[in-house]
C-alpha cells in the first residue's frame, strides 16, 4: 500500500528543499524534519498495552510502546539523511546499513555495502532512501532484508515516482511506502520530474 503523506508542514518543507536555490545546510535540516514528521506517521500502528503509572495526582491505567523492535536501514548514501530524523524519535532503534548506488549507465543499483544487526530478522525494519527514482535500489534493499528472514519492512521516501511505486508494487506488494510527495515521472536520466536533484549530492555538499 502507498501512502502520501500530504501534510502542510511536510509539502513546505518540502517546498523548500525542492528550490535550487536551497543550500546543503538547510536541505539537511529539512530533511531530517521532515523524517521525523513521516516517522509519526510510519509509526502509527505500533502495538499498546496497558501500564499502571501514578501522576502527582493519583494512579492511572495508560498505554505505552509494546516491547517494539525496531530497526532503520539507511540506503547509502542519501538514506542516512532520513535515518537521522527516525532516531530521534525512536532513538533505541538499531540501524543497519546498505550502501547502493544507481550505475551512471545502465542506472540499475550496484551493491557496495551491507552490515545489518544480528536479530534483524526479529524487527520491523524501515528502509529510509529520500528518492524512489525507478525503484531498483529500494526494491534490492527490501529483497536483501526479506532474504535475511525480516518479515515486517515499511519503506520512507521523500519523492516518489510512478515507475518506482509500481515496481515496489509488483515486486514487493506486503511493504507499505510511505512518500512526502508522489511526483509526475522520470526524465531521460531517470531522475525524477520536477523532483529536487540528486539527493545525496544536495545533503553532502558534493555537488
Ligand atoms: C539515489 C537515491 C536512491 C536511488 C534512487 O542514490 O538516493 O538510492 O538513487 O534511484 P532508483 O529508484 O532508480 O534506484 P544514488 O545511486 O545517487 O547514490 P547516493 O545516495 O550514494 O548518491
Ligand atoms: N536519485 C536522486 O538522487 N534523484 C533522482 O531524482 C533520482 C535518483
Amino acid at each position: 500500500m502507498v501512502h502520501v503523506l500530504n501534510h502542510p508542514l511536510i509539502t513546505h518543507k518540502l517546498a523548500i528543499m525542492r528550490s535550487k536555490d536551497t543550500g546543503t545546510r538547510d536541505f539537511r535540516e529539512l530533511l531530517y524534519e521532515i523524517a521525523m514528521l513521516m516517522t509519526y506517521e510510519i509509526t502509527r500502528d505500533l502495538p499498546t498495552e496497558k501500564v499502571e503509572i501514578e501522576t502527582p495526582i493519583c494512579k492511572m491505567e495508560t498505554e505505552m510502546i509494546q516491547g517494539k523492535k525496531l530497526a532503520v536501514v539507511p540506503i547509502l548514501r542519501a538514506g542516512l539523511g532520513m535515518a537521522d530524523g527516525f532516531l530521534k524519535i525512536e532513538p533505541a532503534a538499531k540501524v543497519g546499513h546498505i550502501g547502493l548506488y544507481r550505475d551512471p549507465d545502465t542506472k540499475q543499483p550496484v551493491l557496495y555495502y551491507c552490515k545489518l544487526p544480528d536479530d534483524v530478522s526479529e524487527r520491523l525494519c524501515v528502509v529510509t532512501d529520500p528518492m524512489l527514482a525507478t525503484g531498483g535500489s529500494a526494491a534490492d534493499a527490501i529483497s536483501i532484508l526479506k532474504e535475511k528472514g525480516v518479515k515486517n519492512i515499511k519503506l520512507m521516501c521523500l519523492v516518489g515516482a510512478p515507475e518506482g511505486v509500481e515496481l515496489l508494487q509488483k515486486l514487493h506488494p506486503d511493504v507499505d511506502v510511505f512518500l512526502a510527495a508522489l511526483d509526475e515521472c522520470l526524465n531521460e536520466n531517470k531522475y525524477i520530474v520536477p523532483g529536487l536533484g540528486d539527493a545525496g549530492d544536495r545533503i553532502f555538499g558534493t555537488l
